[in-house]
């Protein structure tokens, strides 16, 4: 059975489809799951990320977009999903950060796990909080038809400042629990975006994304 695994929070510029393809890169080259991540947001991050990787796209794994603006989008989003479990092993969803629009509360409510990018500062921290509070009605209904449905948070952009004392707060709310390991500031993040490579060596055992990535494998895929 296919996992559904979406990175999604009602504020953008967190690090959602940075941190989603960082992810799914790493699934791909370190395990053997097949890797599918379905675009759901209008911006086409994860899309045009791929289409710039010219020949190495062979290796990539499989991206597709979903236009959430179609008629029927549901019914479609719903067909879609059902035939990509079929192929593939873990299918990341990169949603887009509008709490207005259907595609958050669609994505989510399909999702196994939701990953939620957190940022320090004041406004990303109340928009989380609003986000979070939405999560246990999912989990209540998710739990009742017989499914999973964990929330973890990953400090995102992590730097030296008082604010990220405060994320702490945040632990527990929607049911979330943080990562261990939190993601720094790093200009790697901004330029080793692919969807085909790691961003660094696996073998590295102090680097901050194996740490996560460890984290992550545990509790999300194994
Ligand atoms: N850990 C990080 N370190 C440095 N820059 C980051 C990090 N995470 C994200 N960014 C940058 O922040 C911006 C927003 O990231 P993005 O993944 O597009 O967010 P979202 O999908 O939530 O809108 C991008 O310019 C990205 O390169
Ligand atoms: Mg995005």
């Amino acid at each position: 059975m296919a996992k559904v695994i979406s990175f999604a929070t009602q504020k953008g510029g967190v690090g959602k489809s940075t941190l989603l393809m960082l992810t799914a890169s790493a699934v791909h080259n370190r395990t053997k799951k097949k890797v599918l991540v379905i675009d759901c947001d209008p911006q086409k991050s994860v899309k045009d990320i791929y289409a710039t990787e010219g020949a190495d796209k062979e290796q990539s794994y499989d991206v597709i977009a979903f236009n959430w603006k179609q008629a029927r989008s549901e019914e479609n989003f719903d067909k879609t999903l059902a035939l990509a479990e079929k192929k593939y092993d873990v299918i990341f969803l990169d949603v887009p950060g509008r709490i207005e629009g259907k595609e958050i509360y669609f994505s989510v409510l399909v999702s196994d796990i939701v990953v939620v990018p957190v940022v320090a500062s004041v406004l990303d921290m109340r928009a989380t909080i609003r986000f979070l509070k939405t999560l246990p009605m999912i989990k209540e209904m998710k739990e009742k038809q017989g499914y999973k449905f964990d929330v973890y948070g990953i400090v995102n952009k992590k730097d030296q400042t008082v604010e990220h004392q405060k994320l702490k707060e945040l632990s527990g709310i929607g049911g979330m629990e943080f990562f261990y390991s939190p993601i720094s500031n790093l200009v790697r993040y901004k330029r080793g975006i692919s969807t085909v490579y790691d961003i660094t060596d696996p073998g590295l055992k102090d680097d901050e994304f194996n740490q996560y990535f460890d984290e992550f494998c545990t509790k999300c895929l194994f």
